[in-house]
């Protein structure tokens, strides 16, 4: 291991900000974001958490109340749920020299523990062509309901999957 997850306090944002910086020269993520702060700090993020290493920032996840359009709608009908019932899992990154080491696997598995004790179902999407993304998703046994359409904040058309927690609504009874 080697590192903690902690909630997200506002000493972090600088940080955050910069290993944001760093994750998009590396992976084009976010999709045409260009106010980095904004995307990290929306007004829609309930909860977040940070993981760090050695005093460094080195991950960071989110639980929003909004999503992409129709992203909620999607696995809330396919889960048979109301959509207020489901939370999103938001601006999940790890820094690109500590990828591979569990780092991404952690923050999202506490996302989805954190919603179901909130008695919510942690939904999240992803583009379709972000490899990572997919094999941690698919990896970690997260029930995919299909692609999407949608449209990014710019107005630009994004290609999505869309996944639910495994076992989310079983946990809830
Ligand atoms: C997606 C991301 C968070 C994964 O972070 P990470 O710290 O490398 O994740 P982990 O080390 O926990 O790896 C989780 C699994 O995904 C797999 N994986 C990670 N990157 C991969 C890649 N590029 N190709 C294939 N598999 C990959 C790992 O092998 C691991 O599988 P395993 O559990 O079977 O060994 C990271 O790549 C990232 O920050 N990407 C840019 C931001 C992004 O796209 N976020 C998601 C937005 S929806």
């Amino acid at each position: 291991m080697g590192w903690e997850l902690l909630p997200r306090r506002e000493e972090h944002r600088a940080a955050l900000v910069a290993l944001l910086e760093s994750v998009r020269d590396h992976d084009g993520y976010p999709h045409a974001t260009t106010d980095l702060e904004a995307f990290l700090f929306p007004p829609t993020m309930r909860r977040a958490w940070v993981a760090t290493a050695g005093g460094a920032l080195v991950g960071h996840v989110g639980l929003a109340s909004t999503a992409l359009p129709g992203v909620i709608d999607r696995a809330a009908t396919s889960l048979d749920l109301l959509p207020a019932r489901c939370v999103v899992v938001a601006r999940l990154f790890s820094a690109p020299s500590q990828r591979g080491r569990g780092i991404g696997r952690a923050l999202l598995d506490h996302a989805a523990q954190e919603a179901a004790a909130e008695g919510l179902v942690a939904v999240l999407d992803t583009a379709v062509d972000n490899q990572a993304g997919l094999a941690l998703y698919r990896g970690a046994g997260w029930v995919e309901h299909g692609e999407l359409a949608t449209t990014l904040p710019s107005g630009a058309d994004f290609q999505a999957v869309v996944f639910s927690a495994p076992n989310a609504v079983t946990a809830l009874g």
